[in-house]
């Protein structure tokens, strides 16, 4: 089983991570990561927790107030049947919850339908559990939405599970409720599991975000996954937190926490009750302003890269999720085995800009870029002037 783990990929964006370690005044746009300070409700409750020691072991689900608070706001904003606060089990991020649960869900050779593109360490995660992540394509032409009709082909008989992930990291793509009532159908017709990763679902700029554990008779099917990190700006404090109504898969979901974590961090846990029992206002706050900085960054990219990207402003999340121009890149002697790693490599060295490969989000978007928006103006303004630069100078060179 060790070695097995070799076969696991580390994402790109982990990947660029630690080479950003090494460059000089880097621009980060490369990790999903807001630049906000975290709510003050969230600051003042951790260090309260700090104040009164609660610095011990807790139940391996949760302290009973964050999972009554969590119960409470899935029932309220999200409209999911969560009839008993013991369904909520808290996790260390979304990407804990994503690992207990399809550790839980997963058979050896299980199928699980996922978008094309999608965050990385999903399909990981699934090889991780023994499953096969089977990626349907996301069309750029339809909003970055599916085809429902390919999703429908993508199910074979060693299907199980539907991963939906609206909004979309990295396209932005969010799913309409026309299309998730017919997703519930399929997965009612199908018999399938549904994990419904709803990271961004605050942060949508067009349209409503419908989780699809809110329709009729689909929660029994679904377990819902969020996080807040993306929410609140604590990407770094890691709590995350799924429900599931079926008893014998949440124990056997929660038996996977106690093994990988045993509690989640007690401060951070008193933090996230803090965040919850006070205003909500930061969620608001925060989408105005990512809205804000989508247009502005996307208003930057077509003065400092002009022709070498195209795309339109996604309705959610905080990415510019880009095509590149390929013959550009070809003429610019931007090339290699990928086109889109070529593109990240040459964008980090010469332009100290923090970016993604589209390959990472699956086959289907080699030749696209990731670059986080939600960075402050400073961070945004300097890595376009730094990108007009490099670009200039490619263009100098080669008239
Ligand atoms: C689609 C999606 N799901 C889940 C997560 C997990 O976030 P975290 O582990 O920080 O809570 C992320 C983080 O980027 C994400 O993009």
């Amino acid at each position: 089983m060790g070695k097995f783990y070799d076969s696991v990929p580390v994402s790109a964006i982990v990947r660029i991570r630690d080479m950003m370690y090494s460059v000089k005044d880097p621009f980060r746009l490369d990790q999903g990561d807001v630049s906000f300070d975290a709510p003050d409700t969230f600051k003042q409750a951790v260090a309260k927790a700090m104040v009164e020691n609660r610095t011990h072991y807790l139940p391996t689900p949760g302290i009973p107030r964050l999972r009554q608070l969590f119960a409470a706001k899935m029932r309220d904003k999200n409209g999911i049947p969560v009839e008993s606060d013991d369904d909520v089990v808290i996790t260390n991020g979304g990407t804990h919850g994503i690992y207990a649960v399809l550790h839980a869900l997963l058979e050896p050779g299980d199928e699980m339908i996922v978008p094309d593109p999608e965050w990385p360490p999903t399909m990981a995660i699934t090889q991780a559990a023994g499953g096969v992540a089977v990626q349907v394509r996301l069309h750029e032409r339809r909003g970055w939405r599916w085809d429902l009709d390919e999703v429908e082909r993508a199910i074979t008989p060693k299907t199980r599970v539907l991963y939906l992930n609206s909004p979309n990291n990295p396209s932005g793509g969010i799913l309409t409720r026309a299309e998730i009532e017919r997703l519930a159908a399929i997965a009612r017709e199908r018999d399938l599991w549904v994990l419904s990763d709803e990271a961004y679902e605050d942060i949508i700029y067009n349209g409503e975000h419908v989780s699809i554990a809110s329709l009729p008779g689909m929660y029994e099917r679904t377990i819902p996954i969020y996080t807040m990190s993306k929410s609140y700006a604590i990407t770094g404090v890691r709590v995350g937190y799924f429900a599931i109504k079926d008893k014998k898969m949440r124990d056997r979901a929660t038996k996977i926490v106690l093994y990988t974590t045993s509690n989640v961090s007690s401060i951070a846990q008193y933090g996230a009750v803090g965040a919850l029992e006070g205003s909500q206002d930061c969620i608001t706050e925060f989408r105005k302003e990512l809205l804000d900085r989508r247009d502005f960054f996307y208003k930057g990219l077509a003065e400092a890269a002009p022709g070498v990207f195209s795309g339109d402003a996604p309705d959610g999340a905080f990415y510019a999720f880009v095509k590149i121009n390929a013959a550009w890149a070809k003429d610019a002697g931007i090339a290699g085995d990928s086109l889109s790693w070529a593109m990240a490599e040459h964008l980090i060295k010469h332009a100290r800009i923090g970016c993604v490969p589209g390959v990472d989000f699956g086959p289907n978007c080699e030749g696209y870029m990731r670059f986080c928006t939600g960075r402050g103006r400073d961070e945004l303004t300097g890595a376009l002037a730094s990108m007009k630069e490099t670009f200039a100078s490619i263009a100098a060179r080669t008239a």
